[in-house]
Order: C-alpha cells, then sequence, then structure tokens
C-alpha cells in the first residue's frame, strides 16, 4: 500500500494544491461517481492508485475568515463533508445523518459544540461521531446509541497555519490512521518561520472533479 506523503513530498503538495483548487467540484450529490467507483474498488482492497486519495489530507476551509458559530459543507473526493467548531477546536464528519440522511451541516451546533441534525434533531459527538442525543427517545436513547448504525462518519481533522484539513480514508471505508507526518510536511513549516517570507490566503472553484485536474492541470514542472 503506497501513502501519497510517503515517497514524495512533492506529489502530497500537489494533491493539496488540487484539493485547493477543486475545494467545491460542482458535484452537490452524496456520494459522487468518483467516490462511489472508487469506494467500489476499496470493496476487495485499496490499492496504491486509490490510496492516493483515501490516505491524503484536504483542505476544507480557511479558519480565519470561517463563520465558527454554524456548520459548513464542502466536497471531498465527491462526497459531501460537513465541519464545524465546537468553541474550542475543528471537526469534520460526512454531510449525512444516520438516521435518515438529512444533510448536517443544514443543522446547529448545539451549546456543548456536538451537531445537531435539522430534520429530527439527533445530535453527534465532534470527535467520535457517536450519537449523543435523540430528542423523541429520551428514555431509549442510551440503548439505542450503542447501535453503531446511529454513529456518524467522523473524518479525524486537523488545524495548520490558518488551514482546516480532514483525512479522508473514512469516507473510502478504510480504517488507515491519519498521517500527522504527512500533515506536517505539507503544512511547510520552515517556510512560515523564514525571514522575509509573506504569504496569501487564495482559493478558486473550478467546475472539474480531482482526477482531472490532477492529470490535466498540475503540471509538476509548472507548480512546484
Ligand atoms: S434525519 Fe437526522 S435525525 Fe432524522
Amino acid at each position: 500500500m503506497r501513502k501519497v506523503a510517503d515517497g514524495s513530498q512533492r506529489a502530497f503538495g500537489r494533491l493539496v494544491f488540487a484539493s485547493l483548487l477543486v475545494h467545491k467540484l460542482g458535484i452537490r450529490r452524496r456520494h459522487g461517481p468518483f467516490l462511489r467507483s472508487l469506494k467500489d474498488h476499496a470493496a476487495t482492497a485499496i490499492d496504491g492508485t486509490t490510496a492516493i486519495y483515501a490516505h491524503a489530507w484536504y483542505p476544507l476551509c480557511f479558519t480565519g475568515t470561517t463563520d465558527q458559530s454554524r456548520p459548513h459543507c464542502i466536497d471531498v473526493c465527491g462526497a459531501s463533508v460537513v465541519f464545524w467548531h465546537n468553541g474550542d477546536r475543528w471537526f469534520a464528519a460526512l454531510d449525512e445523518c444516520p438516521h435518515r440522511a438529512a444533510r448536517l451541516s443544514e443543522g446547529r451546533i448545539r451549546e456543548n459544540g456536538d451537531i445537531e441534525c435539522p430534520y429530527h434533531g439527533w445530535s453527534f459527538e465532534g470527535k467520535t461521531g457517536r450519537c449523543s442525543r435523540i430528542p423523541q427517545a429520551e428514555s431509549e436513547a442510551d440503548r439505542m446509541r450503542e447501535s453503531s448504525r446511529a454513529c456518524t462518519t467522523v473524518l479525524p481533522a486537523e488545524e495548520r497555519h490558518g488551514l482546516l484539513f480532514a483525512w479522508a480514508a473514512p469516507l473510502f471505508g478504510s480504517t488507515e490512521p491519519p498521517d500527522a507526518a504527512a500533515l506536517d510536511a505539507v503544512a511547510c513549516e520552515e517556510i512560515f518561520e523564514t525571514t522575509g517570507v509573506k504569504h496569501v490566503d487564495y482559493s478558486r472553484d473550478l467546475p472539474m472533479d480531482l482526477p482531472t485536474v490532477m492529470e490535466n492541470v498540475l503540471a509538476s514542472a509548472s507548480t512546484i
């Protein structure tokens, strides 16, 4: 199994940059064709090609300019991802309630930092995805919450230099743990600490999917 960041920081940098460019893919379906085809592929095994996309960090937003009072939605590899701030840190999860598939991003952040579904009000913990509240069944809630089917799929999320990143493996059904070293590598700590270096936050939406950008737009000789 090959991780995108293991062999080449440059390649990983390209992937992150590509994701920045296409962070809204223009495909608002829950599981777009790109992710679906990769998940089918991953049903037997995640090979090196799939791992390039699954075992990688994707930037979700510039944290300094993102409203922390409400949830947000973004597409990652064709899947909708919700991310929110609980007053202390950022969390990310599949933007799909395990109850009846409503978009969690259209719900709200509860006072305790959990995210609440807009449809029937189920709530979920950001760290584990565990269902923390079922308003219609308070007496049975403990038993119902034990079911894994009542949990939402969370994505490990980390903030670096004003960018929020999510580890995509759970979107592909992979249990590969987040690669902290890869995130540190792409964060380019030494660049930010270099005297005289300035940076600007910039993103652009392109109406195409990630493989198209990877294969046709980001020529390594001219972007790295
Ligand atoms: S669809 Fe989310 S609580 Fe019912």
